[in-house]
C-alpha cells in the first residue's frame, strides 16, 4: 500500500519560492520511485502572508500546519517589511509556527563535503572531515521569556528580555541530543554559560542527571565563548552539540561558514514523537539561510539546503530513510559531477537554481 503524506509547503519570501520548487522536484522523484502519495497544501507565511492577509501567520494556517505530517519552508523576511511594528514582522510568523507546532528541537547538521572544503573561508585542513549536528533548543529561553519590552523610566528608556527555562524544557531536548549521539559517533558536547547564568547552571545539572542513562555516549561541557572559538579551530572534533535557543542561533551561523556556503545547509525543527512505538515526529524543515531578497528571481540561489531539508523531512517525519539517503546521494553526486550554483562554482561555470534542481531529481 502506498505511504500517504500530507505536506504543507510554505515558500515564503525572497528566494523561498524558487528553492522550494527544487525540493518539490525531489519530492516527485521520490513519489515515483517509492510509491509515496504526497498531498501538498501551500500556505503563506512571513512577508507573503502580510501582503495577502495582513499578518505573518494566520491562526487557521497554523492549524493546517499542526495537522500536517510535516512542513517544508523556504525563507521569510525582506526590506519590504522592515518598517512594520515588531509584533507583525515576517520573523514573528516563523516564531509563532515553531512555538505553535511545539517544535522544541532544531537540528542543524554541518557536514563538509571534501570537494567543497576549499570554498570555505576557513583553512581546508581545519574544516575537512567536519561532520557535526547542532541541536538547538527552539521554543524557550530569551526568545520567549516574559517580561520582554521597552519602557521609559525617570532615567531614560530601559528594555528587558528574560531568559527562563524549566527543567522539562531542558530535559526533552537534551534527551533527544543523547539519542541522536547514539546513532552517530556517540559524542555529545553540551554548551552553556554556567560561570555566569542561572539558566545555564540548571541546564548543566539536568545534563548531568540524564547522562547516566547514556553510558555509551561520551559527554563534555563547553562554555559558549570557548565553543565559538573551538568551532573554527577544531570543528572536526565535534559530533552532536546541544545548547539553548539563542546560543544555538548564534553558533549555527558561525558553523555554517565551515561548509563553504550557507546555501548548502538544511535544518529540521521537531517536536515530540507520535507515540511510544512510533518514532516519527511532526516537524518543520527549512534551509538555514535567509530570504536573500537581492538574489530573488535570478536563478542564483542554491537549493541544496532546501532539498536536504526535504531529505530530513522524509527521515524524521515519515520514517522513509532509504528515500532520504537517495536524495542525499543525488545531491552529492550532482556536486561531484561539477554541477554547481554560483555560490559554490569557483572556477566552474555555474548553473541556475532550476537547472540544479533538475540535475538532482534526475539522480534520485
Ligand atoms: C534562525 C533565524 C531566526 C531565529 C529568525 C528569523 C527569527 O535567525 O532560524 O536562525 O533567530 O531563530
Ligand atoms: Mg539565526
Amino acid at each position: 500500500m502506498a505511504t500517504k503524506a500530507n505536506i504543507v509547503l510554505m515558500p515564503g519570501d525572497g528566494v523561498g519560492p524558487e528553492i522550494v520548487a527544487q525540493a518539490v522536484k525531489a519530492m516527485n522523484a521520490v513519489a515515483a520511485k517509492y510509491d509515496v502519495a504526497f498531498k501538498t497544501t501551500e500556505v503563506a507565511i512571513g512577508g507573503a502572508a502580510i501582503d495577502a492577509h495582513g499578518v505573518p501567520l494566520r491562526p487557521e494556517d497554523l492549524a493546517i500546519c499542526k495537522k500536517a505530517d510535516a512542513v517544508l519552508l523556504g525563507a521569510v523576511g525582506g526590506p519590504a517589511w522592515d518598517n512594520i511594528e515588531v509584533a507583525l514582522r515576517p520573523e514573528r510568523g516563523l516564531l509563532a509556527l515553531r512555538k505553535g507546532m511545539g517544535l522544541f528541537a532544531n537540528l542543524r547538521p554541518v557536514a563538509v563535503n571534501d570537494v567543497l572544503a576549499h570554498t570555505s573561508p576557513i583553512k581546508t585542513e581545519i574544516v575537512s572531515g567536519t561532520d557535526l549536528v547542532v541541536v538547538r533548543e527552539l521554543t524557550g529561553g530569551i526568545y520567549f521569556g516574559k517580561p520582554s519590552g521597552q519602557r521609559t523610566t525617570s532615567k531614560g528608556r530601559a528594555a528587558v528580555d528574560t531568559m527562563r527555562y524549566r527543567e522539562d524544557e531542558i530535559a526533552r531536548v537534551v534527551r533527544l541530543a543523547f539519542e541522536l549521539a547514539r546513532t552517530r559517533r556517540k559524542q555529545l558536547a553540551s554548551v552553556d554559560k554556567m560561570n555566569v547564568l542561572a539558566t545555564s547552571r540548571l541546564w548543566r545539572s539536568i545534563v548531568e542527571e540524564i547522562a547516566p542513562n547514556y553510558p555509551d555516549v561520551t559527554l563534555e561541557h563547553v562554555l559558549v565563548d570557548a565553543m565559538a572559538m573551538r568551532l573554527v579551530r577544531q570543528p572536526s572534533r565535534f559530533d552532536v552539540v546541544v545548547m539553548e535557543n539563542m546560543f544555538g542561533d548564534i553558533l549555527t551561523d558561525e558553523a555554517s561558514v565551515l561548509a563553504g556556503s550557507i546555501g548548502l545547509l538544511p535544518s529540521a525543527s521537531v517536536g515530540a514523537t507520535r507515540g511510544a512505538t512510533d518514532n516519527r515526529r511532526r516537524g518543520l524543515y527549512e534551509p538555514i539561510h535567509g530570504s536573500a531578497p537581492s538574489m530573488a528571481g535570478q536563478g542564483k540561489a542554491n537549493p541544496v539546503g532546501t532539498i536536504l531539508s526535504f531529505a530530513m523531512l522524509l527521515r524524521s517525519s515519515l520514517g522513509l530513510d532509504d528515500a532520504a539517503r537517495d536524495i542525499e546521494n543525488a545531491v552529492e553526486a550532482t556536486i561531484e559531477a561539477g554541477i554547481r550554483t554560483y555560490d559554490i562554482a569557483g572556477d566552474l561555470t555555474p548553473v541556475s537554481t532550476d537547472a540544479f534542481g533538475d540535475e538532482v531529481a534526475k539522480r534520485i
